[in-house]
């Protein structure tokens, strides 16, 4: 991730000031024009498009795949962070990785061979990104910390936007913050679930590096607004 990070501030974690990246989630934006909805994170300043992909295995809401992605791709220059919501996530990487999706992340819990996997999305040119649901601890991830651009840290129980933040979630943010020194990473540490103008704050404090917000972007009054707050510019 350092080339993004330097690319838009010229600071890096070693350098400067820590760069937060907003991330909005198109889950809470209306389906039935998904393309407004990425073109008005872009107009706002977001960052990364982030494109929650469920399929009613893994999660009991199925949203939507691989040829979303396609036709959405020429909508927005920004980056597609993509969360695999999916079981067998490894039978979808080729295709979402050729449809246009930058950054893939794929759950810790929804696939076993997890090395293989991680392999595959940089191989394919993307950034692979790994997610823990809140009942899965920091630790169970330690052996893949060096395969990843993203640790993906749900917030919520993953399947739905406008849930409550679980803040116990949050000592996870910080503990991978210490494993991220410990062992010299430069993943970037994202948190999905939750974020808003009350939380945005401890989950900075945690550690937090790229801020996912679904029903807090979307609701806003002013977009452009939401998204330099929670950017940490207030
Ligand atoms: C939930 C998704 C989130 C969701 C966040 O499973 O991964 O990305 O869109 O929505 P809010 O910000 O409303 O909690
Ligand atoms: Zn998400």
């Amino acid at each position: 991730m350092r080339d993004e990070q330097q690319s838009e501030r010229g600071t890096s974690r070693e350098t400067g000031p820590r760069k937060v990246f907003v991330a909005p989630s198109v889950l809470s934006a209306d389906f039935g024009s998904l393309a407004d909805a990425v073109r008005l994170v872009e107009r706002s300043g977001g960052d990364f498009v982030h494109l929650d992909v469920m399929d009613g295995c893994f999660v009991p809401q199925i949203t939507f795949g691989q040829k979303a992605v396609t036709d959405l791709r020429p909508v927005s220059s920004l980056p597609f962070d993509t969360h695999l919501m999916i079981c067998r996530p490894e039978l979808a990487i080729d295709e979402f990785c050729d449809a246009g999706a930058n950054h893939i992340t794929v759950h810790w819990e929804a696939a076993t061979h997890m090395h293989r996997i991680l392999t595959s999305i940089r191989q394919k040119g993307c950034r692979p990104g790994i997610a823990i649901i809140p009942s899965t601890p920091a630790e169970a991830i330690i052996e893949v910390l060096p395969l990843v651009d993203i640790v993906l840290v749900m917030t919520v129980n993953p399947g739905f936007g406008g849930q409550e933040l679980i803040p116990r979630c949050l000592r996870k943010v910080e503990t991978l913050d210490r494993m991220r020194r410990a062992g010299g990473y430069q993943f970037l540490i994202e948190v999905d679930g939750g974020i808003n103008r009350t939380t945005l704050q401890s989950a900075l404090n945690a550690g937090a590096d790229i801020i996912v917000a679904g029903s807090a972007f979307f609701s806003a009054p002013d977009h452009s607004e939401e998204v330099a707050f929670l950017r940490g510019k207030w």
